[in-house]
């Protein structure tokens, strides 16, 4: 029972609880009139500290279409947090008003924070580099929608494995299935952070760390690619040199296994060439789709109308 439960990391809910809300996102993927009312009267408010695209408008969109309503800012400077108020403050205010929150905010630990001083659940829509667990639901329904099921593959990791907090998220998501190998592909600026390496490491999980993305193409049967994030660094000068370091490309996808799937949780600059959009391994704008669907899911789910 996921009622009433806030989401701040993928370890929150058990795989039998994941297993459950995809099942549920498959149900609501293929009858769209399925649940459709069943938030008539429930409020959700989105408090975006951070900018957003898909998480914030697949939220909307997935309250929208069961019924319910939103409120909330997409913008901390139309907030009163731009007066001082604090975040504990913020909570309690949102949480007198709406049934559940989904908050992004640029801090680590935020979201966690914010479940002490909320009444009503609070869903983590990315919390600074640390974790995006919403992203993982819908990377992971991805997988299971185009690849039969969650495990036995081979996972390739590119780009900011530093601070993508993606990154970070489905790394220790995937480790609690079987047979998943990782191989995490990334500049030595940008390489996974420790924690997450002794995470893995605890949980003997096959992984290697290389620089070169052309090296482990033949062998990667999910290519999870990420932005290498301006808004993350100190200097700007890192930023233009390592922004670049990986381009998939319609050559590089050619050493790439026929059956592989790309996935990648965008906003993309430059590092997928648009010329692999028309490949048909390319599954990341399929991927954006599901992530409405898993938080359809996940709302009904937590607002215990399912
Ligand atoms: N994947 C993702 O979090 O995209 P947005 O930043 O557009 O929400």
């Amino acid at each position: 029972m996921l009622k009433g439960r806030s989401f701040v990391e993928p370890e929150d809910f058990s795989l039998a609880e994941l297993d459950g809300l995809f099942t549920l996102a498959e149900k609501l993927e293929k009858d769209e009139k399925y649940l459709r009312e069943s938030c008539r009267g429930k409020l959700l408010a989105t408090l975006f500290f951070e900018p957003s695209t898909r998480t914030r408008l697949s939220f909307e969109a997935a309250m929208l279409r069961l019924g319910g309503s939103c409120l909330g800012f997409a913008d901390p400077g139309s907030s009163s947090a731009s007066k001082g108020e604090s975040l504990a403050d913020t909570i309690r205010m949102a949480s007198s008003y709406a049934d559940t929150i989904v908050m992004r905010n640029p801090k680590e630990g935020s979201a966690l924070l914010a479940t002490r001083y909320s009444s009503v659940p609070v869903i983590n829509a990315g919390d600074g580099g640390h974790h995006h667990p919403t992203q993982t639901l819908t990377d992971l329904l991805t997988i299971r929608r185009l690849l039969g099921k969650i495990g036995n593959f081979t996972v390739g990791f590119c780009g900011d494995l530093k601070f993508g907090r993606t990154v970070h998220s489905l790394a220790k998501a995937l480790a609690r299935y079987e047979k998943i190998k990782m191989i995490f592909i990334s500049p030595e600026e940008l390489v996974l952070p420790d924690y997450i390496k002794s995470i893995l490491q605890k949980q003997n999980i096959n992984f290697i760390e290389r620089e070169k993305l052309e090296d482990s193409m033949p062998d990667i049967d999910v290519l999870y690619m990420t932005r290498v994030q301006r808004e993350r660094f100190f200097n700007e000068e890192d930023y233009i040199r390592l922004k670049d370091t990986y381009v998939l490309n319609a050559e590089k996808m050619q050493a790439g296994k026929k059956n592989m799937i790309v996935l990648h949780p965008l906003p993309r600059v430059n590092e997928i060439s648009v010329e692999v959009d028309t490949d048909p391994r390319a599954a990341y704008f399929a991927q954006a789709r599901y992530g409405m669907f898993v938080r359809m899911a996940l709302l009904s789910s937590v607002l215990g109308v399912v």
